[in-house]
């Protein structure tokens, strides 16, 4: 059982910044990653349309025997976690619950923002597991969709990037939050620029590193790691030509991607 592979998903190459959390913090695990870049976006997407790709990538991920599901997307995990978790008898670990856990435990005054996709923010995901840790919490949002495109170009660190987030920022910069929650798998790459508008006071969440923990944590609780001794492998699948996702991943795993297979996915396990 422990020798199986941990399945992690996202809409494309931002879940590799979670895979580099969870190859850093379990680094005898294989792991079977899968970028859907044929149709990336999703945070643009209907919750519908969300969870029929969400339920056609499990059920690819669950044919090569996984143990655990790491739902590496935010918009994935506020729209379809629970209808996952009901299908797949194997555990499955969202990004939104992590990071809401680590926002409340290091936040002062109680006052959150969130940042996301518009299909995150719309879900109130990040709003409802926040205030279930702490009712007394204030959580604002904003959706922020061109640092996707962004963090693609490897534009992090210009102007554009710049007055993009000053203008994004400012209403949440004026309300005072002492936590913001980077709640999109590519915001990690803008967190330089990202603290530098908030300023130095505020604490930037970045759900990843919490991820990886209650990983491990669950496969420890169940008897799943392996011996730590062991050096895991890694195998990347994409929907679309592997390219772009090899030229744009290096820098969001922060190392070099190792064999990258196109396979198609089969419709017909769309329903969740
Ligand atoms: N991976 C998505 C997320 O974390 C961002 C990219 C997309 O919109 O598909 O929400």
């Amino acid at each position: 059982m422990a020798w199986r592979s941990i399945g992690i998903f996202d809409s494309g190459v931002g879940g590799l910044t979670v895979l580099r959390e969870v190859m850093h913090t379990l680094p005898q695990e294989d792991t079977l990653y899968f970028g859907d870049t044929a149709r990336v976006p999703y945070g643009t997407k209907s919750p519908e349309t969300v969870t029929r790709y969400a339920g056609e990538i499990a059920s690819f991920l669950m044919k090569r025997d996984i143990k655990l599901l790491v739902v590496a997307c935010n918009t994935v995990s506020a729209v379809a976690l629970p209808a996952l978790k009901r299908r797949l008898a194997i555990p499955v670990v969202g990004v939104i619950e992590p990071g809401a856990r680590r926002a409340v435990e290091v936040s002062r005054s109680g006052k959150i923002g969130v940042i996301g996709t518009a299909g995150t923010i719309r879900s109130s995901a990040y709003t409802r597991a926040i205030k279930r840790l702490n009712p007394d919490a204030e959580v604002l949002t904003r959706a922020c969709p061109l640092f996707v495109p962004l963090a693609e170009e490897g534009w992090t660190d210009n102007q554009v990037a710049r007055l993009t987030a000053e203008t994004y920022l400012r209403e949440l910069k004026e309300s005072a939050v002492d936590t913001l929650v980077l709640g999109c798998t590519h915001y990690p790459l803008l967190k330089q620029m990202i603290g530098d508008v908030m300023g130095s006071d505020v604490i930037l969440v970045d759900s990843a590193e919490e991820t990886a923990r209650t990983v491990a944590a669950i496969l420890g609780e169940k008897r799943l790691l392996r011996p730590a001794a062991e050096k895991g492998n890694h195998s990347y699948f994409v929907s679309d030509i592997p390219a772009g996702f090899v030229r744009v991943g290096n820098r969001f795993l922060g190392g070099r991607l190792g064999d990258v297979f196109q396979v198609t996915l089969d419709e017909e396990d769309g329903e969740v």
